[in-house]
């Protein structure tokens, strides 16, 4: 029987494990640095999507398989080296996603009140390592930098009055935060024009329904210059997303009490302030006036980034390892027993079926090398748990992980919500350890 130890519970990870056992002799170890499954689909997919949210009832099916064990709380680089790995398991896929943002690198970037997409997606999912309370949420008035679906997910988090948001399963302390937001105006900035926008415009058209926010879209913007026509002539996506901005340029405002206002062609040059965020200052892109926006707070979702992993080949300008066909590749070279699948294969892009295919491309090649993969030494998954235990890592086991469920629709039950999600590392490990 292989034996392969996947690192990340991500969709790619857990695609990887099911596509490794559907081959059939194959018992396959996730190691996730959290106590909880799932990756982006708990700490990225927005709360208010619950239809998206619910693709982990599928991911569990994997979990279920008894071939399948999820090992929770424990961190690959910290709890277990790549020579643990080897010595027990026949192959390793690292499938450890894209956790860090990038940068915009214009001065005043790290003024307090300046942050990532990254960092408020963390804070409104519950990630255990996101502070608590850190958004300046009495403000006025946000920009958020970049038109891709991530833009549009924290904008809308932002629109969404507590009412819209307490069906989600926002952790208490993020619901409380938002109850209490003063933000009024969000301008959401694109450096390029509309038909550049990375948008779904499934998840665009959900901007114009939110009951409390008028969308405002200047029809200037929507004036295309020859490429973006040819973009508009030939891309669906594209000529679906600008009819939707199109209609959205010729409503009148409601007079709603937050409004969301789509920029373009415009970039960032300096966030503005001297001991905390006032504004933001842009350029046009397009030969037209820049100006200023007078916010107290910028959130860039301009991209993820994966970070690299000790022991691990890196490629430092695309934040990935680098592979062929799902082959880690040392000095250039396909590395036998060592493959890589999701965000850190491919870069920060794609939907979580995206994953599926990547997966399924990088477990063809590990089953094609079976034969000459180097054999592990200590092949009883009882050695791994002995050794984690010599440790003293607190694995989260998956009825841990079940009991942390329980736990968080426990807490729903209370307050009339389905589910709410417990935030903070040792809560998590209390409900999974039963202390
Ligand atoms: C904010 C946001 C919202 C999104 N919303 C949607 C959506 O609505 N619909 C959609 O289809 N797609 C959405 N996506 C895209 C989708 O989430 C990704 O395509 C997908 O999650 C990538 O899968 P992955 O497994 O490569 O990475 P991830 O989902 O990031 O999983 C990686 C896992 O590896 C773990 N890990 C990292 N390092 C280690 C280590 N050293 N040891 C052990 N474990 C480790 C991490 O904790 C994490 O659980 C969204 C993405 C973002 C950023
Ligand atoms: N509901 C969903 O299906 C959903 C939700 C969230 C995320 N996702 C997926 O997750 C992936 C990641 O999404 P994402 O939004 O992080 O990335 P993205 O789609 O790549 O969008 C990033 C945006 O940032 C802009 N940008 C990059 N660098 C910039 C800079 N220096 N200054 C100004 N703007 C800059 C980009 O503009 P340019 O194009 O000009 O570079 C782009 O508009 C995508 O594949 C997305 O579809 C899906």
């Amino acid at each position: 029987m292989l034996r392969v130890a996947i690192i990340g519970s991500g969709p790619a990870g857990v695609y990887s494990a099911a596509a490794l056992v559907a081959h059939g002799d194959v018992s396959v170890d996730v190691f996730e640095r959290l106590p909880c499954p799932f990756g982006l689909v708990r700490y990225g997919v927005a709360p208010d999507h619950p239809k998206i949210k619910s693709i982990a009832s599928a991911l569990r099916k994997t979990f279920e398989d008894p071939a399948v064990r999820f090992l929770g709380n424990v961190e690959v680089g910290r709890d277990l080296t790549l020579e643990d790995l080897h010595r027990h398991f026949d192959a390793v896929v690292y499938t450890s996603g894209a956790a860090v943002d990038r940068r915009l690198d214009i001065p005043g970037e790290d003024l307090p009140g300046s942050f990532s997409a990254t960092q408020f997606v963390a804070w409104y999912c519950g990630h255990p390592d996101a502070p608590l309370d850190r958004f300046p949420l009495q403000t006025t008035a946000v920009a958020v930098i970049g038109v891709g679906n991530v833009a549009l997910d924290v904008t809308r988090i932002l629109a969404k009055t507590a009412q819209e948001l307490r069906p989600t399963d926002l952790p208490d302390h993020v619901l409380a935060a938002l109850e209490r937001s003063h933000v009024q105006d969000i301008h959401l900035i694109g450096r390029r024009g509309p038909a550049q926008a990375k948008f779904s415009t499934k998840e665009l058209r959900e901007l114009g329904e939110l009951a409390q926010a008028d969308i405002l879209v200047d029809p200037a913007d929507l004036v295309l210059d020859e490429e973006s026509a040819e973009l508009a002539a030939t891309e669906p996506t594209v000529r679906r997303n600008l009819d939707v901005l199109g209609e959205w340029a010729t409503r009148s405002p409601a007079g709603r009490p937050r409004r969301v206002h789509l920029r373009f062609r415009l970039r960032p040059v300096e966030v503005l302030g001297a001991s905390s965020v006032r504004g933001l200052r842009l350029e046009s892109t397009a030969a037209g006036p820049g100006c200023t926006l007078e916010v107290g707070m910028v959130l860039r979702a301009v991209g993820y980034r994966g970070v690299p992993s000790p022991g691990l080949p890196f490629d430092e300008d695309r934040g990935v390892i680098p592979s062929q066909a799902g082959r880690v590749l040392r000095d250039g070279v396909a590395a036998v027993g060592e493959y890589t699948a999701g965000w850190i294969k491919r870069g920060p892009t794609g939907v979580i079926g995206t994953n599926k295919s990547d997966a399924a491309e990088t477990v063809a090649s590990l089953l094609a090398d079976a034969d000459s993969l180097p054999l592990a030494q200590q092949r009883d998954p009882g050695d791994v748990d002995a050794l984690l235990e010599s440790r003293g890592v607190d694995v989260v086991t998956w009825d841990g992980w079940c009991a942390i469920e329980a736990a968080e629709a426990q807490l729903g039950l209370t307050q009339g919500r389905a589910a709410v999600k417990i935030a903070d590392r040792a809560s998590l490990l209390a409900a999974a350890l039963r202390r």
